[in-house]
């Protein structure tokens, strides 16, 4: 694999990369599927899953913040509006040693409209405007936005500037696009990542009308081609369904687009890499199946996969299930000889 540099120079001049980011994804990129992303890669950009304002502050704030430090480079993603509380989260992400806080104003889910979070906020640009001012002026973090190029009734071309436009007044200079509108109404969160259709070229389009800002585009990316073709007219590419369902994927990220060597050169040595992490998590009280059904997609593809796939699921959910259930897993998959020269 060749490395291909984008021709397009970071807009952004504080905090990690986003050349490549992993999506943030409810459920699925908790930490323990994030310490697999890092074990296959030291360089893409992680993001945790959206947490409230709400739920950092009246909640178990530890528990939602819990991270392990070899996560890094990582990012807090918040689902909010009120200024007051976006700043406090974001004084706590900084507190907790996150790189980067990120707003969302993507997620078209009717429970989060309703508290005023997420994609609906793509009709109040200037209450995005405030949350993000106050968290700049609350922390010394990169604040991000992540948004959809509109909403139904709100999807021009000049809407979406203005959107833009105003945030970026408000001091945000990293825009994570997903490239489809959200239609609040009638479609549950899994169809509006999927129906609308992807209007690519609207990103790029933002990253020619507004050279200054960094732009990173998200939303079908499947393969490193597909990459090199947005990273050709955005700043950063952000993948996340395959990323999760294909993390192996993540185990050239390094070398393909930032020339670094990777840092495991087989699944079966990434997920021995997890071990330990697995066993202190074991140790702390943590089901097996809790981290088991994150790995699930390390061996898509492979002979014996299938296999692996269904030792973890018949047994890691079985009471006192622990490294052992990983091991005998590992063992169905053939691992690849060891080439060595003579
Ligand atoms: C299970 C799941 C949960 C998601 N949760 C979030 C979330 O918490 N915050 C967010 O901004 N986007 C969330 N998304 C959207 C993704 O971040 C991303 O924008 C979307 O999946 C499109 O990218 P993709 O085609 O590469 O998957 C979620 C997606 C999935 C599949």
């Amino acid at each position: 694999m060749s490395f291909v540099p984008s021709p397009i120079p970071f807009a952004a001049d504080s905090g990690p990369s986003r050349r490549f980011c992993v999506a943030p994804m409810m459920d699925w990129t908790t930490p323990h599927f994030r310490y697999l992303a890092r074990v296959l890669s030291r360089r893409a950009l992680l993001y945790t899953e959206m947490v409230t304002t709400g739920a950092l502050i009246h909640g178990d704030t530890e528990r939602f913040l819990r991270h392990d430090p070899s996560e890094y480079p990582l990012a807090l993603q918040l689902g909010g509006s009120h200024a007051g509380e976006l700043a406090h989260c974001a004084k706590l992400a900084q507190q907790f040693g996150f790189d980067e806080v990120n707003l969302n104003v993507g997620c078209p889910s009717d429970r989060v409209q309703n508290n005023m979070i997420g994609a609906c906020l793509m009709g109040h640009p200037d209450k995005v405007a405030e949350g993000v001012a106050a968290m700049i002026a609350a922390t010394d973090l990169p604040v991000t936005v992540k948004h959809r190029i509109g909403i139904n009734g709100r999807e021009s071309w000049d809407e979406l500037c203005e959107f833009i436009e105003t945030v970026a007044a408000a001091g945000c200079k990293t825009f994570i696009v997903h490239a489809r509108i959200a239609i609040l109404e009638g479609l549950s969160p899994k169809e509006n990542r999927d129906i609308p259709p992807l209007k690519y070229d609207w990103v790029y389009r933002l990253k020619q009308a507004y050279p200054h800002l960094e732009i990173i585009i998200n939303g079908g990316i499947k393969t490193f081609e597909d990459c090199h073709e947005h990273l050709a007219h955005t700043d950063g590419v952000m993948l996340g369904r395959e990323a999760y369902h294909n993390p192996w994927l993540l185990a050239d990220v390094d070398t393909e687009f930032f020339g670094e060597p990777a840092p495991v050169t087989s699944r079966h040595d990434a997920l021995r890499a997890m071990f330990p992490f697995i066993q202190q998590e074991l140790d702390r009280g943590v089901y097996l199946t809790h981290m088991t059904r994150h790995i699930m997609g390390l061996f898509l593809g492979q002979p014996g996969g299938r296999q692996f796939r269904r030792h973890l699921s018949e047994n890691a959910n079985k009471p006192g299930s622990g490294l052992e259930v990983v091991e005998q897993a590992l063992a169905k998959v053939r691992e690849p000889e060891l080439i060595t020269e003579s």
